[in-house]
């Protein structure tokens, strides 16, 4: 299945194969097999330019595994639900695969608005009934809220866990995601998490050159998603209402390693802060 998504020889109608997009190139750079010529393109003009970007994506989604291997732990988060969006293309360590080896009931939706992760999600995925993949764009949060999938599927009387990995940063100040998170967050019951990771420059600018960091803007500005990167401050703004678990919002490789990460860089290198935090009650005035 995988290796189809990037040939000429299977392509759901409707897409423009010609623009790199978001999902291809993390695929393409944390080795999965799903990115086409244009992906792989702007990828290797990225890492070209800047050489810590694969650490760093692959610390991010190593952060991902840990976050949610936490999360459904009934020693951690507890939880077994889990609103993915932007989830990408399914490559090693998907959710459902750890929540469900943790909770065999856990219920995963996979959200993302690449109608080609879509399809290869919902292949990776199907004959599994307590994963749900569906098409929808974070920015219009409303409609994802209001899909059947997401509504019905999962139990909003019960905690839920809200991953945004990696996503965030594809939306402009001007689509106030702070707001975006707020819907969400005050649907949610008491006992919910939100989990997110979001690129930085914070560090970066020590150790990369300013036409470094220009080739890597330029990429994402190439492909379908442009890149927005944000302060620890303003990422930590994403988490109002929200109370961080231990340690924090800190750089991926920092939150609970696990003796995995590949270490090659300091953390700071990686350029991705993550964090993890609980809902204890609805938050009034939002
Ligand atoms: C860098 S990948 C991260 C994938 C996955 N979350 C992970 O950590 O492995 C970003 C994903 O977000 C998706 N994406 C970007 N903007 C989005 C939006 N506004 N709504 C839904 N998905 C979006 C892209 O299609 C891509 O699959």
């Amino acid at each position: 299945m995988t290796e189809k998504a990037g040939t000429e020889g299977w392509v759901p109608a409707g897409i423009d194969t010609t623009r790199p997009t978001s999902a291809g190139i993390y695929n393409y750079v944390i080795g999965g097999k799903d990115h086409f010529p244009v992906d792989r393109e702007a990828a290797e003009a990225m890492l070209a330019g800047s050489p810590n970007t694969a650490v760093g994506m692959r610390a991010t989604r190593a952060f991902l595994r840990r976050a949610v291997r936490w999360l459904a732990d009934p020693d951690g988060g507890a939880i077994g639900q889990f609103l993915d969006i932007g989830s990408g293309f399914p490559t090693a360590g998907n959710v459902h695969e750890i929540a469900q080896s943790i909770d065999p009931d856990a219920r995963v939706v996979y959200v993302d608005y690449d109608p080609t992760v879509v399809a290869c999600a919902r292949a990776l995925t199907a004959g599994n009934d307590r994963v749900r993949v569906i098409g929808g764009d974070l920015r219009r949060i409303e409609d994802i809220l209001a899909h059947p999938d997401v509504r019905d599927f999962l139990d909003w009387r019960r905690p839920i866990a809200l991953v945004l990995n990696a996503v965030l940063h594809f939306v402009t100040d001007e689509q106030n995601p702070q707001r975006l998170i707020a819907t969400v967050r005050d649907r949610m019951a008491p006992g919910s998490f939100l989990a997110l990771s979001h690129g930085s420059m914070d560090g970066l600018d020590k150790t990369l050159s300013p036409e470094q960091i220009q080739t890597a803007e330029e990429q994402y500005r190439r492909a379908a998603d442009p890149l927005v990167l944000r302060t620890h401050d303003a990422i930590q703004r994403f988490f109002d209402g929200f109370t961080l678990v231990e340690p924090g919002l800190v750089h991926v490789p920092r939150w609970r390693p696990d003796g995995t990460d590949d270490g090659a860089l300091p953390p700071e290198m990686s350029g991705v802060y993550g964090g993890v935090a609980r809902l204890p009650a609805h938050p009034t005035g939002s």
